[in-house]
């Protein structure tokens, strides 16, 4: 399949035009373009945006691309419904990478001081923002012990020609590769890539066991291996398709403050692992796509945070609770990481108990996990509340764990990110529980009839 972000874009006008929204006015990196982007999310399509002009720069700008499900699924080649199975299905294979020589990235190629990262159109997102930021900088990187890659997302502060401050602060595997690499006494080498196919990003935001590749992953979602190229002057490789790559090094022994930046829970952070990112190279297409995620709790950076979640709290219940019904990370209220909610067919007492510490175990972001019966739609926010109303009792059915490990992100957190857990069962005792209501649904039909029949009723 076409591994590019061109195509994607290509095949979205095709069969969803609605779902792409150009913007041929010029519109300014400051506030402008977020602005435009907030109120495009509230579109029934949650357009993806791409600004053809951006003051300032030569660069085209797509936004919002990952924010929106259906959108998703249309990369994965699947129903909406089916994207979560899809995506859980791809993972358990594991396709490595392919090396090809050259890359339509190495068209424009500008080493050490001919370097410039401010004619890339790096947006200022939201009032509070310490300054222009890269947010959809897919940061490649090796395993100093291991040599194991990994690829995830990292914001990027501009700081100049060819610096930049970096963030490593969701304390996986970019956190403990550079943590290895300054025991050596040494930089970490990352390549930068920006604007790549959302299969790639969504390879990129899962989570897989550390002794698992992460490229061997993106090729498993991809279904084929991700093909990759060299890059000049860092010993890595970048995804072939990539639109820009920033090479260069984490510099060890240097911390300078970064932000504040507009995070996922909807504040101005100043928490940051304050790393100092060097650029040795930068390298861009022909006509270049430069890409951005929508900052702060928009429905783009929450969605990136929500969906690979579902997937691997799917998976890691799975393997204890043999009557899952479905998992729910809600990107508003939950912020895409904070909250969970898990349906089942209970069929043993303390199984809604067993399925709560599964997912807060799983995942050092999650801070509350719902358990509710088959019954309860966990995609209806409403539901889960009344089974919480009128199933549980607080001194009976609420656990909270203090001194867990948290995100450095949450407000609410300790300093070093110290935070409590709570798992609510909201599902009813097995045995005696009062029957759940239901409508005869033959009268439900006939008062569907009726009520169509008197047109004033329906319009108001
Ligand atoms: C849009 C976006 C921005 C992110 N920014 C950061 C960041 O600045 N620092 C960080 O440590 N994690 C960030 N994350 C989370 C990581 O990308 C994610 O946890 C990834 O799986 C980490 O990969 P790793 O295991 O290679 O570290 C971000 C995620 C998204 C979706």
């Amino acid at each position: 399949m076409a591994q590019d972000l061109r195509s994607f874009l290509k095949q979205i006008e095709k069969s969803c035009p609605t779902q792409l929204l150009r913007v041929q006015e010029p519109v300014d990196p400051l506030f402008e373009a977020t602005a435009l982007v907030l109120e495009a999310e509230k579109l029934a399509s949650c357009p993806a945006v791409l600004f053809e002009q951006v003051q300032g720069s030569d660069f085209p700008v797509i936004s919002n691309l990952l924010a929106h499900r259906p959108r998703l699924a249309l990369a994965l080649g699947v129903s909406q419904e089916r994207l979560i199975e899809e995506f859980r299905l791809r993972l358990k294979s594991s396709i490595p990478p392919v090396i090809r020589g050259d890359a339509p990235f190495q068209d424009n190629i500008f080493l050490g001081d001919q370097v410039d990262l401010g004619r890339l159109p790096m947006l200022v997102h939201f009032e509070q923002d310490g300054g222009p930021y890269l947010t959809a900088a897919l940061v490649v990187a090796r395993d100093p012990h291991s040599g194991i890659r990994t690829v995830g997302y990292h914001r990027m502060q501009l700081k100049g020609p060819r610096k930049m401050g970096i963030s490593l602060h969701s304390r996986r595997r970019m956190y403990e590769y550079f943590r290895r690499a300054e025991e050596q006494n040494r930089p970490l080498e990352v390549a930068i890539c920006l604007g790549v196919h959302p299969i790639l990003s969504l390879g990129a935001l899962s989570l897989p066991p550390a002794d698992v590749d992460k490229f061997d992953l993106v090729g498993s979602v991809l279904g084929e291996p991700v093909e990759l190229a060299p890059c000049q002057t860092v010993a890595l490789e970048a995804p072939r398709w990539s639109e820009i790559v920033i090479e260069g090094r984490i510099l060890n022994g240097v911390r300078e403050k970064e932000g504040p930046f507009s995070e996922f829970t909807g504040y101005a952070s100043e928490r940051s692992t304050e790393n100092v990112f060097e650029a040795t190279a930068l390298l861009y297409r022909n006509e270049a796509l430069f890409q951005d995620i929508n900052s702060g709790n928009s429905m783009e950076h929450c969605r990136c945070l929500s969906l690979p979640r579902e997937v691997e709290f799917t998976n890691v219940l799975s393997k204890s609770i043999p009557n899952l019904k479905a998992v729910h990370v809600p990107v508003r209220s939950g912020i895409g990481s904070f909250h969970c909610y898990v349906s089942l067919r209970k069929t043993a007492e303390g199984q809604a108990k067993q399925a709560i510490f599964s997912v807060l175990g799983a995942d050092h972001y999650v801070k509350l996990v719902v358990a509710v019966d088959e019954d309860v739609d966990v995609f209806d926010e409403e539901q889960v509340l009344w089974a919480i109303a009128t199933r549980m009792q607080a001194n009976r059915d609420v656990f909270i764990m203090g001194e867990c490990m948290g995100t450095l992100l949450d407000p609410s957190a300790s300093d070093d990110a110290v935070t409590a857990k709570m798992g609510i069962d909201a599902t009813k005792p097995l045995g005696r529980f009062p029957t759940t209501l239901t409508v005869n649904q033959k009268a439900v039909e006939r008062a569907r009839e009726l009520l169509n029949s008197r047109a004033e009723l329906v319009k108001t």
